[in-house]
Protein backbone atom coordinates (compact mmCIF):
# COMPACT_ATOMS: atom_id res chain seq x y z
CA UNK A 1 0.00 0.00 0.00
CA UNK A 2 1.29 3.47 -1.20
CA UNK A 3 1.86 6.02 2.08
CA UNK A 4 -1.30 8.39 2.49
CA UNK A 5 0.69 11.91 2.44
CA UNK A 6 -1.21 14.78 3.53
CA UNK A 7 1.92 16.87 2.51
CA UNK A 8 1.70 19.27 -0.90
CA UNK A 9 5.41 19.45 -1.12
CA UNK A 10 6.33 19.54 -4.55
CA UNK A 11 2.93 19.43 -6.00
CA UNK A 12 1.94 22.15 -9.04
CA UNK A 13 -1.61 23.59 -8.46
CA UNK A 14 -3.25 26.41 -10.29
CA UNK A 15 -5.65 28.96 -8.42
CA UNK A 16 -8.04 31.28 -10.26
CA UNK A 17 -9.14 34.08 -9.04
CA UNK A 18 -6.33 33.97 -5.90
CA UNK A 19 -5.55 38.06 -6.22
CA UNK A 20 -8.31 38.17 -2.97
CA UNK A 21 -10.70 36.69 -0.93
CA UNK A 22 -11.20 32.85 -1.12
CA UNK A 23 -8.78 32.46 -3.87
CA UNK A 24 -6.09 33.98 -1.81
CA UNK A 25 -6.33 32.41 1.18
CA UNK A 26 -6.64 29.45 -0.30
CA UNK A 27 -3.28 29.89 -2.60
CA UNK A 28 -1.87 30.76 0.74
CA UNK A 29 -2.35 27.73 2.60
CA UNK A 30 -1.07 25.64 -0.43
CA UNK A 31 2.07 27.91 -0.48
CA UNK A 32 2.46 27.12 3.17
CA UNK A 33 2.43 23.54 2.50
CA UNK A 34 5.25 23.41 -0.11
CA UNK A 35 3.25 23.77 -3.37
CA UNK A 36 4.52 25.05 -6.45
CA UNK A 37 1.23 27.39 -6.53
CA UNK A 38 -0.06 29.60 -9.70
CA UNK A 39 -2.28 32.35 -8.94
CA UNK A 40 -4.71 34.45 -11.37
CA UNK A 41 -6.57 37.80 -11.17
CA UNK A 42 -7.85 39.61 -14.24
CA UNK A 43 -5.46 42.97 -13.27
CA UNK A 44 -2.15 43.04 -13.20
CA UNK A 45 -2.25 45.34 -9.85
CA UNK A 46 -4.21 42.51 -8.48
CA UNK A 47 -1.76 39.93 -8.69
CA UNK A 48 0.48 42.43 -7.69
CA UNK A 49 1.01 40.52 -3.66
CA UNK A 50 1.45 37.29 -5.41
CA UNK A 51 5.30 38.49 -6.42
CA UNK A 52 6.73 38.59 -2.89
CA UNK A 53 4.18 36.31 -1.78
CA UNK A 54 5.83 33.27 -3.35
CA UNK A 55 2.77 32.39 -5.72
CA UNK A 56 3.40 32.99 -9.44
CA UNK A 57 0.88 35.21 -11.03
CA UNK A 58 -0.66 35.41 -13.76
CA UNK A 59 -3.33 37.55 -15.76
CA UNK A 60 -6.44 35.84 -16.49
CA UNK A 61 -9.71 36.60 -17.45
CA UNK A 62 -11.73 33.38 -17.06
CA UNK A 63 -14.08 34.50 -19.97
CA UNK A 64 -10.86 34.34 -22.45
CA UNK A 65 -11.63 30.54 -22.61
CA UNK A 66 -8.90 30.46 -24.89
CA UNK A 67 -6.47 32.19 -22.32
CA UNK A 68 -7.38 29.62 -19.86
CA UNK A 69 -6.38 26.60 -21.93
CA UNK A 70 -3.18 27.79 -22.68
CA UNK A 71 -2.52 29.04 -19.23
CA UNK A 72 -3.28 25.24 -18.61
CA UNK A 73 -0.47 23.83 -21.42
CA UNK A 74 1.74 26.48 -20.40
CA UNK A 75 2.07 25.06 -16.31
CA UNK A 76 2.09 21.34 -17.53
CA UNK A 77 4.39 21.99 -20.35
CA UNK A 78 6.85 24.03 -17.56
CA UNK A 79 6.34 21.32 -15.01
CA UNK A 80 5.69 18.23 -16.76
CA UNK A 81 2.26 17.79 -14.30
CA UNK A 82 -0.60 19.89 -12.95
CA UNK A 83 -1.47 18.37 -9.82
CA UNK A 84 -4.54 20.51 -9.03
CA UNK A 85 -6.91 22.80 -10.37
CA UNK A 86 -8.67 24.81 -8.11
CA UNK A 87 -11.34 26.55 -10.19
CA UNK A 88 -12.23 29.39 -7.83
CA UNK A 89 -12.87 32.95 -10.07
CA UNK A 90 -16.45 33.59 -9.24
CA UNK A 91 -18.96 36.95 -9.90
CA UNK A 92 -22.02 37.40 -8.08
CA UNK A 93 -24.93 40.31 -8.50
CA UNK A 94 -27.57 41.69 -6.60
CA UNK A 95 -30.42 41.63 -8.99
CA UNK A 96 -33.89 40.35 -8.67
CA UNK A 97 -34.66 38.42 -11.37
CA UNK A 98 -37.30 40.80 -13.26
CA UNK A 99 -34.16 42.87 -13.33
CA UNK A 100 -31.81 41.03 -15.56
CA UNK A 101 -30.37 42.21 -18.49
CA UNK A 102 -28.48 39.34 -20.94
CA UNK A 103 -25.17 40.41 -20.57
CA UNK A 104 -25.49 40.14 -16.86
CA UNK A 105 -26.42 36.75 -17.16
CA UNK A 106 -23.91 36.49 -20.11
CA UNK A 107 -21.46 37.32 -17.57
CA UNK A 108 -22.30 35.54 -14.80
CA UNK A 109 -22.73 32.25 -16.65
CA UNK A 110 -19.77 33.10 -18.75
CA UNK A 111 -16.95 33.54 -15.32
CA UNK A 112 -19.01 31.15 -12.92
CA UNK A 113 -19.99 27.91 -15.25
CA UNK A 114 -18.46 27.74 -18.73
CA UNK A 115 -15.09 29.26 -17.82
CA UNK A 116 -14.85 26.52 -15.40
CA UNK A 117 -16.13 23.93 -17.31
CA UNK A 118 -13.34 25.11 -20.40
CA UNK A 119 -10.74 24.69 -17.72
CA UNK A 120 -11.59 21.45 -16.25
CA UNK A 121 -11.75 20.21 -20.35
CA UNK A 122 -8.26 21.95 -21.05
CA UNK A 123 -6.74 20.41 -17.44
CA UNK A 124 -8.85 16.76 -18.74
CA UNK A 125 -6.87 16.75 -22.70
CA UNK A 126 -3.61 18.35 -20.92
CA UNK A 127 -3.21 15.23 -18.53
CA UNK A 128 -5.65 12.78 -20.18
CA UNK A 129 -2.61 10.17 -19.52
CA UNK A 130 -1.38 10.68 -15.95
CA UNK A 131 -4.92 11.90 -14.31
CA UNK A 132 -5.61 14.52 -12.21
CA UNK A 133 -7.12 16.42 -9.37
CA UNK A 134 -9.90 19.32 -9.59
CA UNK A 135 -11.59 21.35 -6.81
CA UNK A 136 -14.32 23.55 -8.03
CA UNK A 137 -15.75 26.32 -5.54
CA UNK A 138 -19.53 26.12 -5.79
CA UNK A 139 -21.93 27.65 -3.01
CA UNK A 140 -24.09 26.95 -0.49
CA UNK A 141 -26.49 28.78 -2.63
CA UNK A 142 -25.97 25.97 -5.43
CA UNK A 143 -28.09 23.75 -2.64
CA UNK A 144 -30.48 26.56 -1.25
CA UNK A 145 -31.37 29.72 -2.42
CA UNK A 146 -31.68 33.31 -1.40
CA UNK A 147 -33.30 36.23 -2.63
CA UNK A 148 -31.68 38.95 -5.30
CA UNK A 149 -29.32 35.54 -6.50
CA UNK A 150 -31.41 34.05 -9.32
CA UNK A 151 -28.51 33.51 -11.77
CA UNK A 152 -25.78 32.93 -9.09
CA UNK A 153 -27.60 30.30 -7.41
CA UNK A 154 -28.26 28.86 -10.72
CA UNK A 155 -24.36 28.55 -11.82
CA UNK A 156 -23.13 27.51 -8.77
CA UNK A 157 -26.35 24.33 -8.49
CA UNK A 158 -24.84 23.97 -12.61
CA UNK A 159 -20.91 23.81 -10.83
CA UNK A 160 -22.16 20.95 -8.05
CA UNK A 161 -24.33 18.95 -11.12
CA UNK A 162 -21.17 19.65 -13.43
CA UNK A 163 -18.93 18.04 -10.26
CA UNK A 164 -20.88 15.00 -10.32
CA UNK A 165 -21.13 14.27 -14.14
CA UNK A 166 -17.16 15.16 -14.75
CA UNK A 167 -15.96 12.93 -11.59
CA UNK A 168 -18.07 10.11 -12.95
CA UNK A 169 -16.89 10.48 -16.72
CA UNK A 170 -12.97 10.59 -15.76
CA UNK A 171 -12.81 8.88 -13.01
CA UNK A 172 -11.66 6.01 -15.38
CA UNK A 173 -8.68 8.58 -16.26
CA UNK A 174 -7.50 8.98 -12.78
CA UNK A 175 -8.94 12.30 -12.54
CA UNK A 176 -11.17 13.31 -9.19
CA UNK A 177 -13.52 15.83 -9.14
CA UNK A 178 -14.98 17.38 -5.47
CA UNK A 179 -16.25 20.97 -4.99
CA UNK A 180 -16.95 23.05 -1.80
CA UNK A 181 -19.43 24.64 -1.03
CA UNK A 182 -18.81 28.33 1.52
CA UNK A 183 -21.47 29.48 2.88
CA UNK A 184 -21.31 33.11 3.45
CA UNK A 185 -17.79 34.43 3.56
CA UNK A 186 -16.16 37.70 4.93
CA UNK A 187 -14.69 38.78 1.55
CA UNK A 188 -15.31 41.89 -1.29
CA UNK A 189 -18.38 39.40 -2.51
CA UNK A 190 -20.35 40.16 0.66
CA UNK A 191 -19.35 43.50 1.70
CA UNK A 192 -22.62 44.69 0.75
CA UNK A 193 -24.23 42.82 3.30
CA UNK A 194 -21.38 43.75 6.17
CA UNK A 195 -22.24 46.83 5.36
CA UNK A 196 -25.73 47.06 6.55
CA UNK A 197 -25.90 46.45 9.67
CA UNK A 198 -29.59 44.54 9.75
CA UNK A 199 -28.72 42.40 6.96
CA UNK A 200 -25.88 41.45 9.08
CA UNK A 201 -28.23 40.59 12.01
CA UNK A 202 -30.66 38.70 9.87
CA UNK A 203 -27.51 36.87 8.23
CA UNK A 204 -25.77 36.13 11.47
CA UNK A 205 -29.73 34.78 12.93
CA UNK A 206 -29.57 32.17 10.47
CA UNK A 207 -26.26 30.31 10.82
CA UNK A 208 -25.80 28.35 13.74
CA UNK A 209 -22.75 29.44 14.81
CA UNK A 210 -23.60 33.09 14.61
CA UNK A 211 -20.74 34.62 12.49
CA UNK A 212 -19.74 34.86 8.47
CA UNK A 213 -16.65 32.46 7.76
CA UNK A 214 -13.28 34.09 6.70
CA UNK A 215 -11.54 32.82 3.73
CA UNK A 216 -9.30 31.06 6.01
CA UNK A 217 -12.07 29.25 7.05
CA UNK A 218 -12.26 27.43 3.49
CA UNK A 219 -8.13 26.70 3.97
CA UNK A 220 -8.77 23.18 5.74
CA UNK A 221 -11.07 21.36 2.99
CA UNK A 222 -8.86 22.92 -0.03
CA UNK A 223 -5.90 21.66 1.61
CA UNK A 224 -7.42 18.03 2.09
CA UNK A 225 -9.27 17.59 -1.20
CA UNK A 226 -5.88 18.07 -2.99
CA UNK A 227 -3.79 15.97 -0.77
CA UNK A 228 -3.65 11.58 -0.92
CA UNK A 229 -5.67 11.49 2.00
CA UNK A 230 -8.93 12.35 -0.12
CA UNK A 231 -7.41 9.89 -2.80
CA UNK A 232 -11.07 7.35 -2.91
CA UNK A 233 -13.34 10.56 -2.86
CA UNK A 234 -14.85 12.02 -6.01
CA UNK A 235 -17.94 14.10 -7.32
CA UNK A 236 -18.67 15.20 -3.56
CA UNK A 237 -18.86 18.51 -2.19
CA UNK A 238 -17.43 19.63 1.34
CA UNK A 239 -20.24 22.44 2.83
CA UNK A 240 -18.36 24.91 4.59
CA UNK A 241 -21.24 27.36 6.11
CA UNK A 242 -21.25 27.49 10.29
CA UNK A 243 -24.35 25.31 9.72
CA UNK A 244 -26.37 27.46 7.50
CA UNK A 245 -27.80 24.74 5.67
CA UNK A 246 -28.70 22.07 8.05
CA UNK A 247 -32.14 23.95 8.92
N1 LIG B 1 -17.83 35.16 -0.30
C1 LIG B 1 -18.78 34.27 -0.16
O1 LIG B 1 -19.64 34.40 0.74
C2 LIG B 1 -18.88 33.08 -1.08
C3 LIG B 1 -19.79 32.08 -0.73
C4 LIG B 1 -19.91 30.97 -1.54
C5 LIG B 1 -19.13 30.84 -2.65
N2 LIG B 1 -18.24 31.82 -2.98
C6 LIG B 1 -17.45 31.61 -4.18
O2 LIG B 1 -16.08 31.64 -3.87
C7 LIG B 1 -15.33 32.13 -4.98
C8 LIG B 1 -14.47 33.29 -4.53
O3 LIG B 1 -15.31 34.28 -3.99
P1 LIG B 1 -14.80 35.49 -3.08
O4 LIG B 1 -15.84 35.72 -2.08
O5 LIG B 1 -13.41 35.26 -2.68
O6 LIG B 1 -14.91 36.65 -4.16
P2 LIG B 1 -14.10 38.02 -4.39
O7 LIG B 1 -13.44 38.45 -3.13
O8 LIG B 1 -15.06 38.92 -5.06
O9 LIG B 1 -12.96 37.57 -5.41
C9 LIG B 1 -13.33 37.11 -6.68
C10 LIG B 1 -12.11 36.56 -7.37
O10 LIG B 1 -12.49 36.09 -8.68
C11 LIG B 1 -11.71 36.78 -9.65
N3 LIG B 1 -12.48 36.99 -10.87
C12 LIG B 1 -13.68 37.59 -11.02
N4 LIG B 1 -14.04 37.62 -12.32
C13 LIG B 1 -13.04 36.99 -13.00
C14 LIG B 1 -12.81 36.70 -14.35
N5 LIG B 1 -13.68 37.05 -15.33
N6 LIG B 1 -11.67 36.07 -14.69
C15 LIG B 1 -10.79 35.69 -13.74
N7 LIG B 1 -10.94 35.95 -12.44
C16 LIG B 1 -12.06 36.59 -12.08
C17 LIG B 1 -11.31 38.09 -9.00
O11 LIG B 1 -10.16 38.64 -9.66
P3 LIG B 1 -9.84 40.26 -9.58
O12 LIG B 1 -9.42 40.55 -8.17
O13 LIG B 1 -8.74 40.47 -10.54
O14 LIG B 1 -11.11 40.95 -9.95
C18 LIG B 1 -11.04 37.62 -7.59
O15 LIG B 1 -9.78 37.00 -7.50
C19 LIG B 1 -16.37 32.52 -6.04
O16 LIG B 1 -16.52 31.47 -6.96
C20 LIG B 1 -17.64 32.69 -5.22
O17 LIG B 1 -18.79 32.49 -6.00
C21 LIG B 1 -18.11 32.94 -2.22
Amino acid sequence: MSKVSFGLEGKTILVTGASRGIGRSIAEAFRDAGANVYGTGTRTESIQWMQDGGVQGRVLNVQEFEAGKELIQEIVKQHGSLDCLVNNAGVSSNTPASGFKEDEVNKIMDTNFKALFFLCQAYYKAQRKQGGNIINVASVLGMVATMLASVYCGTKGAVLQLTRALALEWAGSNFRVNAICPGFIDTDMTAGIKAKDNLMQQMNAQIPMKRMGNPQDLAGAALFLASDLSGYMTGQSMVIDGGYTIH
